[in-house]
């Protein structure tokens, strides 16, 4: 199966699923995420800018729409939470980020669906009921590249966490150091 479900349990682990990835990003990488607020989006940025080397992340204002961060590639970090229109977000010009040299990735992604890149992997993040801090994550990938991507997380997850992808669900366990 190519959906990937985990589950995550504190914002630490929200945070090494986005460390995971950002070390497994390559150039030219679109993700997408979408949540209700505070489902976490920007705390798997957060772990994706450290995974790719980023020394310093700074919580910037919320009106900011896109802030770079720079490790082994840059990240560009795009968030569409205060934008309403379609026609606002296609006026962005963030083709230079989507088709640049870095790692794009999109919070609130779900308002710009029909002028994003088809090819991307996208993250959906719920909450879980009844549980503050649990979080159900499904990464979906789209396209071949992204196909490949996901395997490589099931697999870096499986040997490193408690998760197993066989059964398309699994839990990550942020006590185990990263390396
Ligand atoms: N398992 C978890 N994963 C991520 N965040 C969690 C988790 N459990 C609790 N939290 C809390 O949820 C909040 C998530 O905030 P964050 O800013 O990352 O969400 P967001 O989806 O970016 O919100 P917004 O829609 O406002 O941009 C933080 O306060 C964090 O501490
Ligand atoms: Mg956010």
């Amino acid at each position: 199966m190519n959906l990937l479900k985990v589950k995550s349990h504190s914002p630490e682990q929200t945070q090494l699923l986005g460390n995971y990835l950002g070390k497994l990003a390559q150039r030219g990488d679109i993700f997408l995420l979408v949540g209700d607020l505070g489902t976490g989006k920007t705390c798997l940025v957060q772990g994706m800018a450290y995974g790719l080397g980023t020394k310093e992340y700074a919580f910037s204002p919320s009106f900011v729409i896109v802030r770079e961060y720079h490790g082994r590639l840059p990240l560009y970090h795009v968030d569409f939470y205060r934008l309403d229109h379609i026609g606002e977000i296609a006026d962005l010009g963030l083709e230079e980020y989507f088709y640049g040299d870095g790692v794009s990735v999109v919070e609130w992604a779900e308002k710009g669906l029909q002028v994003l890149p088809q090819n991307n992997l996208l993250i959906e993040l719920n909450y879980v009921s009844n549980c503050e801090t649990q979080r159900a994550i499904s990464l979906k990938p789209r396209g071949e590249h992204y196909l490949e991507l996901v395997k490589q997380l099931k697999s870096t997850l499986s040997k490193v966490f408690n998760c197993h992808p066989e059964q398309s669900e699994g839990s990550l366990d942020s006590s185990r150091s990263l390396s």
